[in-house]
């Protein structure tokens, strides 16, 4: 069976945390994509690459040198390496190589959850299940503040804040594959919501259409 959750959002709005839930629950695979995009951007700083001059050469190379070792480093979370996601993933170059590897992980068997900006929109339109999470930026960034303290990570609530609203204004405005809601999506709002209750409206979406196919298989 082939089943597509796409759970896109603003960033920290919890779709992380939602989509490895979602995954577990219904032991579908997962994959952040935002991970793919700030290893790009970790591969670009560390081979030295003037971030405002980069080539097409470099981009693939960045690419080609993701593993398992760089998806797992800390420092990909980084409000820096955030940043630089962001900025590399304005580039058609950079969407375009990372989307057959989005696709071909989507469309598996037995049921896969992505979350990004653009999974409901452009890399999965077809999805089964399309979620679109945001909260207020205040807990948003107080979410955040509070994860990079728990990880010991150096940093204020006002560098976490700011850092959201660049990224989230940078995303928004991008010409390829903005962060806009699909038409289609459930918007979730996570501001006053524990992240059960979340989980309890897209569970109930889920069975909605996993049942649906039951029916008509
Ligand atoms: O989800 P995240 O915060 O780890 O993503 C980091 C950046 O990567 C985000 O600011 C924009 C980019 N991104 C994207 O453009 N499209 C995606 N599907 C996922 C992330």
């Amino acid at each position: 069976m082939r089943f597509i959750v796409a759970i896109d959002g603003t960033a920290g709005s919890g779709k992380g945390t939602i989509g490895r839930a979602i995954s577990n629950h219904y032991n579908f695979k997962y994959l952040d994509t935002g991970l793919l995009y700030r290893a790009v951007a970790f591969n670009l700083r560390s081979f030295s690459c003037d971030l405002t001059r980069i080539s097409k050469k470099n981009i693939l190379q960045a690419i080609q040198a993701i593993n398992k070792n760089i998806l797992e480093l800390k420092e990909l979370r980084e409000n820096e390496i955030g940043e630089i996601a962001s900025l590399i993933a304005t580039k058609p170059f950079v969407r375009a190589n990372l989307l057959v590897y989005q696709r071909d992980f989507a469309n598996q068997k037995g049921g896969a959850v992505l979350d990004g900006r653009d999974i409901g929109t452009v890399v999965c339109p077809d999805a089964d299940v399309k979620i679109f999470v945001n909260a207020t930026e205040s807990v948003r960034a107080q979410r955040r503040f509070n994860q990079f303290k728990e990880q010991n990570f150096e940093t204020s609530y006002n560098e976490v804040l700011a850092n959201l609203r660049k990224r989230d204004t940078q995303d928004r405005t991008r010409q390829i594959a903005p962060m806009v809601p699909s038409k289609d999506a459930l918007l979730l709002d996570s501001s006053a919501i524990s992240v059960q209750e979340s989980l309890e409206i897209i569970i109930l979406r889920i069975n909605t259409e996993l049942k649906k196919i039951t029916l008509n298989s």
